[in-house]
Parts: C-alpha cells; structure tokens; sequence
C-alpha cells in the first residue's frame, strides 16, 4: 500500500513523495512574461519545503495566451533563461521542477485578482481568441477572435516550441493546462464551442484540441520525462449541455493513448453561471477517483487538500496518486516537512543541511 511518502515513478522520473504544489499564478513576471526574484524564492522555498513536484504557475506558450500582462510565460530562450536558475536550485533540493504550459483563450487580457480581474482594454491589453468570437461575459466584454484552421496550427505549434523552451529551462515534467476554462477546456466544452468544422460538434470533433495539443508536447519532451495534463472534470452546470465527469473519464483514457501519464483533476471555469458544489476538505478528489477507477492512468487530486492526514489518506485508499496542494501552500511553504512530522515519517523527509538544528 502507498502513502504519502511511497515515492512515484513516472517514466523514468522518480518523485520522492506524493505532495505536489498546485500551480498558482503570481502576477509578478516583469518585463513581459519573465521569472523574477519572487518566482526563484517562491518555487525555492516551496522546495526546500520538500515538495515532491514543485509545479510552476500557468506559463503562457504565447503573449496572447496570458491571463493578464503580469503572468509567466515560455515562448522564447529569454523565458528559459529566465527558469533555468530556479529549475536548478529546485532539483537542487531533491523535488523534481514541473511547468505548467497555458492559453488563456477568451479569458485573456485580464487584471490579476488584486487589481479586480476585469478585462484589459486599450494599449496595455490585447484580443483574446477563443473557439468563437463569444467573448467572456466581462460587464464590458473584450472584442474576441474566434480561431481558424491557421490559427489553431499556430496554437499547437506554440505549445510544442513552448515544451521545448522548458526542456531547455530544466524542467522534468511538462503539464499540458486544459482546466478551468480557458483555451483548451473552451474547446472541449459544448458550453463554449459552438464550431461546425472538425475541431466542433460531437465529443472526437471538440476534444480534438486537447489531444493535438497533448500529442504535440509528448513528441518535442522526452520519453524519460512525464507529461501531465490537468483537467476540468466538469463544468458544474448540470442543467444545460456540458462536460460531464463522464467525458473526463473518456478523455483522460485518450490522453493515456496519446502518452499522457498522469491526469490532474480539477474543475470548473468555464462560465461564470456555474454552481459550485460545497467546497469544503477534498471536494474534487471524488473527480479523480473516478478517472483512476475507469483508467490505467495515474491521476493528481486537488482542491482543499490541507492536512497531512487528509492527504496521507488520498494516497492510502489509493483514492489518487498525488496529493496537489494549492493555497496550504501559500500558508506553509514547508507542508510537507511538516507533514512528515505530523505522520511520523521524519525518516522519509530531506531536511535541507542547514535547517536540521530547527526540526
Ligand atoms: C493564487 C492562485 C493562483 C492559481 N493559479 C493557477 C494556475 O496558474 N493554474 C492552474 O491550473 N490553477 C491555478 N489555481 C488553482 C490551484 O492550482 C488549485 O487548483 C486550487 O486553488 C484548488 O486547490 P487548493 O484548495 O489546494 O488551493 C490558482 C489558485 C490560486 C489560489
């Protein structure tokens, strides 16, 4: 039986527990998409917390594919650049450095949540795009482009050099971001995607982008190194046509095919009409226990998953195969340090040299 400190081994990477940190944007990227101080100390720290994945926020594989001017991104050397001190100093540290690969789509041009997440309009924003030209429903939309055949050649590329700028980067595990709402899950969900070619209608024809997507990172990152893609298990909108868990359990298995290995359930986005269940302790872990139940695919659990207990026991009753810690993880950058203590697993845990004398 696995635990919380039962390490992982995904292709040929080995995570030494089963703690990873959720994805969580910063805002701080100054100038124009680029790592700074606050990204080396906080993915840092997060590390020598003893992280088994230490997984960077959503980084855009294009400008427009931000969320706001603020966010991290990968589409150029000068972005790897810009990753590669903080990659090294988290391998450095024992966790294995993770990136997640982003689109915005109709949800892009934004202010970050302390600036009242409204839409950039004027010079210092830009024209999200989207599966159609349905903008977000902003109070003041943004004018936004629905994608043509070029231009969703042109996404798929952009995901693939991007993978190939965080291979440069250092990064070991690539997480394909197909959740909550923007530009993969806009595709993919019928409450969105209202396009009649072959990247609309039925489940094969909307799903289609996800899968390109996925296919076009797994064949840029290498066969040693896992491939991640994280998923809205479901739209939360169970009186009108909408994703349901049962097409994640369906995709998470053609993801499986296409070489992902591990799928990261999360949930919703997609519009703001959605109704939220009660979000209380590991409200999303029944998502991913479906996956895993119906798939030979392993699967991440996240959304309120903020005790060592809690997520010793996602693990034990082979619930998911990761514990994804978000916000715990804003209020203890040493979880899983702490962890270790609580279960009694001092043993298991890499206490960096110079911090022994505190534990
Ligand atoms: C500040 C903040 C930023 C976030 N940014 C991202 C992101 O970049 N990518 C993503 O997939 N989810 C993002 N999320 C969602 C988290 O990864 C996580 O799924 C969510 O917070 C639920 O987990 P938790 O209850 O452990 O926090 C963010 C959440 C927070 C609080």
């Amino acid at each position: 039986m696995s635990d919380l400190f039962t390490p992982l081994s995904l292709r040929g990477t080995e995570i030494p527990n089963r703690v990873m940190v959720s994805p969580m944007c910063q805002y701080s990227c100054q100038p124009v998409g680029l790592a700074t101080e606050w990204h080396r100390v906080h993915l840092g720290s997060r590390a020598v917390g003893g992280a088994g994945i230490v997984m960077s926020e959503a980084a855009a594989v294009e400008p427009r594919g931000r969320i706001s001017p603020n966010d991290l991104g990968i589409w150029s050397r000068a972005h790897a650049d810009a990753l590669a001190p903080i990659t090294g100093f988290v391998r450095s540290q024992g966790s294995v450095p993770a990136i997640q690969l982003a689109h915005a789509g109709r949800k892009a041009s934004t202010y970050p949540p302390a600036d009242g997440y409204g839409p950039v309009h004027g010079d210092d924003g830009w024209t999200p795009v989207g599966p159609t030209d349905e903008p977000w429903p902003h109070d003041e939309p943004l004018a936004t482009e629905a994608l043509d055949q070029a231009g969703i050649e042109g996404v798929i590329d952009a995901f693939r050099e991007a993978a190939e700028f965080a291979l440069e980067a250092g990064f070991e595990i690539a997480e394909v971001h197909g959740a909550h709402g923007y530009l993969l899950h806009e595709f993919y969900s019928p409450v969105t995607n209202a396009r009649e070619d072959d990247y609309g209608g039925d489940f094969g024809g909307r799903t289609r982008l996800v899968r390109e997507v996925t296919a076009a990172v797994r064949e840029v990152w290498p066969d040693e190194k896992p491939v991640f893609v994280r998923l809205s298990a479901t739209d939360w909108l169970p009186d009108r046509e909408s994703w349901t868990v049962d097409d994640t359990v369906r995709l998470a298995g053609d993801l499986a095919e296409i070489g992902a290995d591990l799928i990261d359930v999360s949930a919703g986005g997609v519009h703001p009409d959605q109704g939220l269940p009660d979000t209380g302790p590991h409200y999303q872990t029944p998502l991913a226990e479906a996956v895993r139940e119906a798939n030979d695919v392993a699967v991440g659990a996240v959304g309120k998953i903020t005790t060592p207990e809690g997520a010793d026991e996602v693990i034990r009753n082979g619930r998911a195969d990761l514990a994804i810690v978000g916000r715990e993880h804003l209020r203890d950058p040493y979880f899983t340090l702490h962890a270790a203590d609580a279960l009694g697993r001092m043993d298991d845990a890499r206490v960096p040299v110079q911090y022994r004398r505190g534990f």
